[in-house]
């Protein structure tokens, strides 16, 4: 996938005068535990740019997301309406909420609405075609409009029918927060600007596999943390007390960190902070990973480590960073994942790069993430992307052009 394969998708190639145009956004947002708060509305600022472009071109701008994982239209707490409400503070204009995603009364609506106007669909995830890629859902999306554009990368990795399956049925074009998350990944993986880090944590080794394998042929370091890192330490033949690791993944992570044909150099904890229970109020200590106590289990990276992973980070001209050093929320253990945040934040002149889910959420509580590069507004379509795997939403658009 190229640039200039992208471009030619791009929206500002075309007329889009007074159209009705559909777009397919990632309003998926965490919301405060049991209330419709929306926790972080960073994905609907992300959004904004396209949308004021198409307003300014006297186009009805109708947005299409999912939100959370309802099982039936009647899960309510699962209604676009709370994010409706946002986008239109946001935007200072009035976002008209529409009873569903499909059907006359909708489309009557769409086609009253004046030009030069937002109005939001209903989750898409209420209709059960959605996730099964329905064909019939999909021609019955593109109905409502002239245009599609899909500008959802966090749902790129996903062929749904509003990302995937709408493309055959209606002219499709790439949004300018896809165009632009493409962008800053393709360069990433292709000519990043060295050395380059990789920082990668998260709880088990399984999950980043493919994406550690993949950047190992690229980067020129990669820093491990969080659960997975009992894993990597296990494997260097340590013994990690009582935190879990993955026995099945062991002979991979070894040939990861041994194999001379990769590129990058793979660095692991040098000590961690070992607790005596999984509980936020646990007692604790600093151990080296050569005498971690059997009785107790890695929350954390160590002191020690933390001064190596900066010193790593503040060597680098990029950095790429996915997934917390330790169990961030918990206060005793957070400090790993604080310093490693810090010190991406506090590297001037280089490219830093914060993949999206749990990592973004990290600098956005810190108050970081504008002194970072660029925080991706994907989490599971980042990594899909990180580990060289295709985006079906977006090889969908390519196909249509
Ligand atoms: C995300 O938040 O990662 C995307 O919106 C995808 O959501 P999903 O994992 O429910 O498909």
């Amino acid at each position: 996938m190229t640039n200039s394969t992208l471009n030619s998708n791009s929206i500002k190639k075309h007329d889009i005068k007074d159209k009705t145009v559909l777009i397919r956004v990632d309003y998926n947002l965490p919301m405060d535990p049991g209330t419709t708060n929306i926790a972080d509305d960073s994905r609907i600022l992300a959004s904004i740019p396209q949308i004021e472009y198409l307003l300014k071109r006297n186009c009805k701008v109708i947005l299409l997301s999912h939100l959370g994982r309802p099982n039936s239209s009647s899960d309510k707490e699962f209604s676009m309406k709370p994010i409706t409400k946002r986008l239109s503070e946001l935007l200072d204009k009035p976002v008209l909420q529409l009873p569903g995603c499909k059907g006359k009364e909708v489309e009557n609506q769409i086609k009253q609405l004046p030009f030069k106007s937002v109005a939001m669909l209903e989750n898409i995830r209420f209709e059960s075609g959605e996730t099964k890629n329905n064909p019939r859902l999909s021609r019955e999306l593109a109905n409502l409009a002239d245009i599609y554009i899909n500008d959802a990368f966090g749902v790129a990795h996903r062929a749904h029918a509003s990302t995937e399956g709408i493309t055959k049925h209606i002219p499709s074009y790439m949004g300018f927060l896809m165009q632009k998350e493409l962008d800053i990944l393709g360069k990433l993986m292709s000519n990043p600007d060295r050395p380059m880090t990789a920082i990668i944590g998260g709880a088990k080794a399984s999950d980043k596999m493919g994406v550690l394998k993949n950047l190992s042929k690229t980067v020129d370091s990669i820093i491990i943390g969080g659960g997975m890192a009992a894993t990597f330490i296990k494997a260097k033949g340590f013994s990690v007390g009582l935190s879990k690791y993955e026995d099945d993944r062991l002979s991979e992570v070894i040939n990861l960190m041994e194999d001379h044909k990769n590129r990058a150099e793979i660095i692991i904890p040098h000590d961690v902070i070992v607790a005596d229970r999984f509980h936020a109020d646990a007692n604790f200590q600093v151990a080296s990973i050569d005498s971690i106590p059997e009785n107790m289990i890695i929350l954390d990276i160590g002191p020690k480590t933390s001064q190596i992973y900066n010193g790593t980070i503040s060597g680098s001209c990029t950095v790429m960073w996915n997934g917390p050093m330790g169990v961030f929320e918990w206060k005793n253990f957070s400090s790993g994942t604080i310093n490693v945040a810090k010190a991406i934040a506090g590297l001037e002149d280089g490219t830093t790069v914060v993949g999206g889910g749990s990592t973004a959420d990290v600098v956005s509580k810190l108050k970081l993430s504008n002194n970072v590069t660029h925080v991706s507004t994907g989490g599971g379509a980042t990594l899909t992307y990180l580990e060289g795997k295709a985006l079906p939403a977006v090889e969908a658009i390519i196909k249509n052009d």
